[in-house]
């Protein structure tokens, strides 16, 4: 079998790629990335890989299509080199909420996603936190899905907290709660949201008690930050006494930053999945925790 040689990373995160290079021992492959002037894409892997076992790392958040288009041109310049077989590390996949037709006419492009992955020719797909459990069936080649509670869980602990209820904020995130609540031997409550439009979610809470607790909110991803603070500030109002979440996922979009800053939430614990921008390593509420140990395991 041929040996592993190489990680080359693409544009979108290229820290995370770095760190886990340095934790793995696996090279930083050298890559040209360029820009056309009409902004088609241009890839030179500047190393020798005929025959190696490589990996692509790609987060596929904030530009996605930009970061897709990047990721599909570099796996073909691999295949072209003659590559043993590509494994594509992906933190974030993009368009993953997309996994089911939720009314008439609308596309699965999750599973498109899979599908091109696929045809242009990898071998085999490493991410986290995957949206539904569904996503994994997508992929017509092997998946391996790391977990972020594997790393928050153990920081949870550290916090010492007393009185745990695990809040799901929706019915998408029951399987995280659950898993959540099995490992802090906690009990769960449940919320009902509605999402009226991209911006604003209806809740209530249907199951559970909330009152005098410490609420642990987890949930895969924290995008404009309306479903979790709408789930935060209905614990608040129904007594909880902390409010702290646990998210795979920080997108941050818009001014998720400011309303996680005036809501209940005491503190939301991530992940370095997406790079981490200025203004969310220095938010008060913010803590990162870093997954290139995961994935450098993985
Ligand atoms: C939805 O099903 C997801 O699990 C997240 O709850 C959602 O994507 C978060 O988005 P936002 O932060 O925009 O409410």
């Amino acid at each position: 079998m041929s040996a592993v040689s190489f990680i080359f990373s693409g544009s979108s995160h290229p820290h995370l790629a770095k760190e886990i290079t340095n934790l793995s021992g696996i090279s930083l492959g050298k890559i040209h990335l360029h820009f056309f002037p009409d902004q088609e894409i241009f890839v030179e892997i500047l190393e020798s890989v005929q025959g190696k076992n490589v990996f692509i790392l790609q987060s596929l958040a904030k530009n996605p299509n930009l970061h897709l288009m990047e990721l599909f041109i570099i796996l073909d310049a691999l295949k072209r080199a003659s590559v043993a077989s590509v494994t594509l590390i992906l933190p974030y996949l993009a368009y993953a909420r997309q996994d089911r037709i939720d009314r008439p006419g609308t596309p699965i492009t999750a599973k498109l996603i899979a599908d091109l992955l696929t045809q242009a020719g990898a071998n085999s797909v490493i991410t986290m936190d995957l949206h539904s459990a569904q996503i994994e069936g997508f992929f017509n080649l092997p998946v391996q899905q790391v977990f972020s509670r594997t790393l928050l869980i153990p920081y949870f602990q550290t916090l010492q907290l007393d009185d745990i209820v695990i809040v799901a904020p929706d019915k998408g995130g029951i399987e995280m709660a659950s898993a959540y609540a099995r490992e802090l031997k906690a009990p769960i409550a449940l919320i009902d949201k509605e999402r009226m439009n991209s911006f604003y979610v209806k809740m209530r809470l249907f199951a559970g008690d909330v009152e005098g607790k410490t609420v642990i909110l987890p949930d895969d991803i924290c995008s404009t930050a309306g479903t979790l603070v709408s789930a935060a500030n209905m614990c608040a109002d129904f007594g909880a006494k902390r409010i702290i979440a646990a998210i795979g996922h920080g997108l941050f979009i818009e001014d998720a930053l400011e309303k996680i800053d005036k809501s209940a939430i005491e503190m939301v614990i991530t992940t370095d999945s997406i790079p981490v921008s200025e203004q969310v390593a220095k938010h008060p509420k913010i803590r990162i925790v870093s997954i290139a140990s995961l994935f450098a395991e993985a």
